[in-house]
């Protein structure tokens, strides 16, 4: 295990499940698709998937795995790295990559791009959420690549404009990508919390 991944699963090992919070704006496919999700974590998005759905999930660390087995026991879980897919090509009507790209330096977002756009099928879509350059957190930390910061923890966030996650997934055709904000009132202070959101499609 890698220093990144042992950060991972240092966090969930300690604190169980990590992530709370509504899973949002999952689209509406037919029974029976088949999907993908890279870096599931402790299983916050595969709770929320519907029953009929194939689902396949993957993440670097165990723990997480562990915790997401308990959310989804129907899920295929497999312990991964979403750069080096051990997955046939071709295979996935969606695949969602929320909070994971971020979490990685620019030569493995470029692997995990490359890899998300070889697993859909013609037609199918990548659902992609990260934190934005104007989110709150934005610059915090130790800069270790331009726009990404390692904080305390050793885990790496990176801050993305929405220019450059058209270019990252410019392999697929976009249909839309925002900034979605809101604010979070934190000791007394107004703080805003900036994801970009974005959707591709494989032609
Ligand atoms: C912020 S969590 C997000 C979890 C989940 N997608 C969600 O939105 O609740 C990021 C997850 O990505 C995983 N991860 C980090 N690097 C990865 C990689 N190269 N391949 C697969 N998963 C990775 C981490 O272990 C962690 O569980």
């Amino acid at each position: 295990m890698d220093t990144h991944q042992k950060a991972w699963d240092k966090d969930y090992a300690g604190r169980g499940r990590l992530w709370g919070g509504a899973v949002l704006d999952l689209p509406l496919l037919p029974e029976g698709s088949v999907v993908l999700e890279l870096g599931c974590g402790d299983g916050k998005t595969l709770s929320a998937l519907p029953d009929g759905w194939k689902i396949v999930a993957l993440d670097v660390s165990p723990q997480a795995l562990r915790l997401a087995r308990r959310v989804r026991s129907d899920a295929n879980l497999i312990l991964a790295d979403a750069g080096r897919l051990p997955l046939r090509v071709g295979s996935f009507d969606a695949v969602f990559a929320f909070h994971v790209t971020g979490h990685l330096l620019a030569r493995e977002r470029s692997a995990l791009a490359r890899e998300a756009a070889r697993a859909l099928v013609p037609g199918g879509r990548l659902f992609f959420r990260d934190f934005s350059d104007q989110d709150m957190r934005a610059g915090q930390g130790d800069e270790v690549e331009p726009g990404t910061f390692r904080r305390g923890s050793g885990i790496l966030t990176h801050y993305f404009t929405e220019n450059e996650v058209g270019e990252l997934f410019s392999s697929l055709q976009p249909v839309s990508i925002s900034t979605h904000r809101w604010k979070l009132r934190i000791k007394g202070e107004d703080l805003v919390r900036a994801e970009v959101v974005a959707v591709f499609l494989k032609s």
